[in-house]
């Protein structure tokens, strides 16, 4: 069988989120993946630089998720998700409620990290509508931030591309990013900049925390170029949203399940949310699958106001939410990342990784090098006025070397599979400093 496009396949599919004109110019086809790498059409075997897109930690393949699907597949392969239940989906939520810091202990399904911050901060709006402040609808995003790709996620979230196309869409405003020039080639968390939380009090100031429902952020950054809070920045918003009785949601859509070397971002910085945003991870990446965790007091309150018991508490949720094969995978996956110990892996394995990767610090065009747990970004100097030229000719050049990095803005960025070895960032450091000198 052909591993090649036809002219019509190519004619006919409209990438995501991709240059297509570029790409049907010169199609990059993956045919095979298996561990940390994957297999192109040439034969090739190119490391996984992302694990996909921040997904799959556990490495490519891995038959233990595989053969629960398959097992899943020949017991039940769809329920009804409203008004009916399928075991798998209860056994999830216990594990994920266990799992989960503080006393975020119910769960609901979604599909995918845009689903889950719009069911978050739905969740958020009604919450405050309950309890009988309807006109806490305000939402609070950072600078920068990515929350996904739906109307939600494109007006609290912070990325200004997508403004010029589709302007914004919800009552939201935002505070600025943590990043500033003076903490550049930082390793880890910023020692300074805590105080740059209070920038919220302004928010606050400005429309009254009457009219805010939440504060929406992720715990660092990953889409942005992975931008890391400054020691104790987290705990001061987790501060002031609690004086000023805010919601405050964490988009682990990127961190949760190991990225940070902890179960939770918000475990790695010692802040319990009100909510939590995961996906990705969650299946290893397999199968669709994302999830809110949520704070006891707010599925009681939505319990209690719920009226006649056959009312519907929440009007929200989606076909394949609590998918049977999904909650299948994400239970292997998790009994994979235990068994193999695989977040306290990346833990241990992060310090290796944050020596190798600053070591490419003194290179032409790197502005700054970024890293937390088994993540960092690079930034790269613009081009003659064009941010994304050279870091998209870095990671084509790191390509044809047989290492996958994703490229985004003026950045680079690494998220390596969980189950890396030394000797694999040592090559692909290697790889990225040659690529970087070639850059002109
Ligand atoms: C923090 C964060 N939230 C939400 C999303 C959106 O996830 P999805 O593409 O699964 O909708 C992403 C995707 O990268 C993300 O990084």
């Amino acid at each position: 069988m052909s591993t090649q496009p036809t002219q019509a396949g190519l004619d006919a599919y409209w990438m995501p989120y991709s240059s297509n004109r570029e790409f049907k110019a010169n199609p990059r086809m993956i045919t095979g993946a298996e561990g940390a790498y994957y297999m192109d059409d040439r034969g090739r075997r190119i490391f996984d630089g992302l694990s996909g897109l921040w997904t799959c930690g556990a490495g490519h393949n891995r038959t233990e998720i595989s053969s629960a699907i398959s097992k899943q597949l020949g017991e039940l392969d769809y329920a009804p998700a409203f008004q009916f239940g399928h075991n798998k989906a209860f056994e999830l939520a216990e594990r994920l409620a266990a799992m989960a810091p503080g006393d975020l202990n119910r769960v609901f399904y979604v599909n995918s990290g845009s689903e889950a911050a719009d069911t978050a901060t739905k969740i958020a709006r009604a919450y405050w509508r309950q309890s009988g402040q309807p006109n806490k609808t305000r939402l609070i995003g950072r600078a920068k931030g990515y929350h996904g790709a739906s109307w939600g996620g494109i007006s609290f979230g912070g990325i200004g591309n997508n403004r010029k196309l589709w302007g914004h869409a919800l009552d939201a405003d935002h505070i600025h990013h943590t990043w500033r020039p003076e903490q550049a080639f930082t390793q880890g968390s910023p020692e300074d900049g805590a105080e740059r939380a209070d920038e919220l009090l302004d928010r606050i100031a400005l429309h009254d925390a009457s009219n805010i429902a939440a504060v929406i952020v992720e715990p660092f950054s990953g889409s942005a170029g992975v931008i890391i809070p400054p020691v104790g920045y987290l705990k001061r918003l987790r501060e002031i949203c609690t004086e000023h009785n805010i919601l405050l949601i964490f988009d682990e859509v990127i961190t949760g399940f190991g990225r940070a070397g902890a179960t939770f971002g918000a475990d790695a910085f010692d802040v319990v949310p009100d909510m939590i945003c995961c996906a990705k991870q969650i299946t290893n990446g397999v199968i669709p699958m994302g999830a809110v965790l949520i704070k006891d007091e707010i599925y009681r309150a939505f319990m209690e106001a719920g009226g006649a018991e056959h009312n519907i508490e929440l009007p929200h949720g989606y076909t394949y939410s609590g998918h049977p094969v999904a909650c299948a995978a994400a239970l292997a996956t998790l009994d994979l990342l235990e068994r193999d110990q695989l977040i306290p892996r990346v833990a241990e394995m992060a310090p290796y990784f944050e020596q190798a990767i600053h070591s490419l610090k003194g290179l032409a065009h790197i502005l700054d090098i970024r890293n937390y747990g088994f993540a960092a970004g690079l930034s790269i100097a613009h081009k003659d006025g064009d941010p994304a030229i050279r870091p998209y000719k870095i990671a084509m050049d790191l390509w044809e070397k047989g290492f996958y990095v994703r490229y985004g803005g003026d950045t680079l960025q690494l998220g390596l599979p969980f189950i890396t070895e030394s000797h694999e960032i040592d090559s692909l450091i290697n790889a990225m400093g040659e690529s970087i000198k070639n850059a002109e």
